[in-house]
């Protein structure tokens, strides 16, 4: 019996579920929403498109759409924030998670006015996408598709007015998606076999276990580890980007702390198990040296 390694054995347990959120969160609607990786705000692009629209070129599909809702003066654009996007098919949202994305409104408001605090701005979410392994986040064919069934017009990329950046934003945190996916899952693996490693030393005392359980562990540490750093990194990264040049079109970009704070908080315990084991293999083996010093004592 070790009863000391029911403290790597329970961080285990800990990291192993703390994981499974950073892979589930916000995999159906309602379920830890908040726990997105990035979320674009999308409730001024109405307005800027309005603005851009009206200012310019007919051949713009947009334009004869835009010219049919009403006739909003820029004073009533800025009142009515959202409802031109609204009115577009546009939902004032769209939520990346592991899984899947998420869509749907603002509530009460769409920004924070002289009654209503950005605190209490929550997100109500209409939709969510399928979940499927490695999917991709593609707010462009989601605001296009959004905008055809609305009006009904083959509205492209260029009408939208889109930064290229911004793509290049998306693209990127697409195309490390898929290795993010699969980083969870080898440490997830990792995780439970370090779990079930540690319930065994429970029972089973001994240099060798506490040796077997540390390799494990550090594997594990690292998987985790870097699955957390590599997410950090995007969509850190990612929103950085696309608030740099999507301000222009009303494009906001809020990467999720929450998940941040999940998938660090994980990688924190994995690193309490590997140092458990360190002082178990230190003490394993002041144990296993004492009958030598007493026979040259
Ligand atoms: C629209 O244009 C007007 C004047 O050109 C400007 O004052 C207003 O801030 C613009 N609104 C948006 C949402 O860009
Ligand atoms: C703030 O927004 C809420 C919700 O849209 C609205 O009811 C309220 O009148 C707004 N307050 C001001 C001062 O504009
Ligand atoms: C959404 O973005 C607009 C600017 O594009 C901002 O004014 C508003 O506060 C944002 N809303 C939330 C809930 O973050
Ligand atoms: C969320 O949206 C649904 C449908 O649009 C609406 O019925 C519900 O009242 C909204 N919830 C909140 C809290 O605003």
């Amino acid at each position: 019996m070790r009863p000391t390694a029911l403290i790597p054995a329970l961080c285990c347990a800990a990291a192993l579920v703390l994981s499974f959120l950073c892979l589930f969160a916000g995999h159906k609607k309602g379920f830890m929403e908040d726990y997105h990786l990035l979320t674009l705000n999308t409730s001024m692009i109405g307005e800027t498109l309005v603005n851009e629209t009206r200012s310019t070129d007919t051949s713009n599909p947009l334009t004869n759409l835009l010219n049919g809702i009403q006739n909003y003066g820029s004073t009533t654009i800025n009142d009515a924030i959202g409802e031109v996007t609204q009115r577009l098919g546009i939902e004032d949202f769209y939520s990346a998670h592991m899984l899947n994305y998420c869509e749907g409104q603002y509530t009460p408001a769409e920004a924070a006015n002289a009654t209503v605090s950005q605190d209490e701005i929550s997100k109500n979410v209409t939709e969510c996408s399928r979940n499927r392994a490695m999917y991709k986040f593609d707010p462009t064919a989601i605001l296009e598709e959004a905008l055809n069934k609305t009006t009904g017009l083959d509205v492209t990329l260029d009408d939208l007015n889109w930064p290229e950046d911004v793509e290049t934003g998306i693209k990127t945190l697409n195309a490390l998606m898929g290795a993010m996916f699969v980083l969870y899952c080898i440490a997830i693996a990792f995780i439970f076999i370090a779990l079930f490693a540690a319930v065994v030393a429970v029972l089973l005392s001994g240099r060798l276990s506490a040796c077997v359980n540390f390799l494990i562990s550090v594997l594990a540490f690292l998987a985790i580890g870097l699955a957390s750093a590599l997410v950090t990194a995007v969509i850190v990264k990612a929103s950085h980007i696309i608030n740099d040049k999507g301000n222009d079109i009303g494009l906001q970009a809020n990467w999720g702390g929450k998940f941040l704070a999940l998938t660090w908080a994980a990688t924190g315990l994995m690193l309490v198990v590997v140092l458990t084991w360190v002082v178990e293999f230190c003490i394993g083996r002041r144990h296993s040296k004492q009958p030598t010093y007493a026979k040259h004592g």
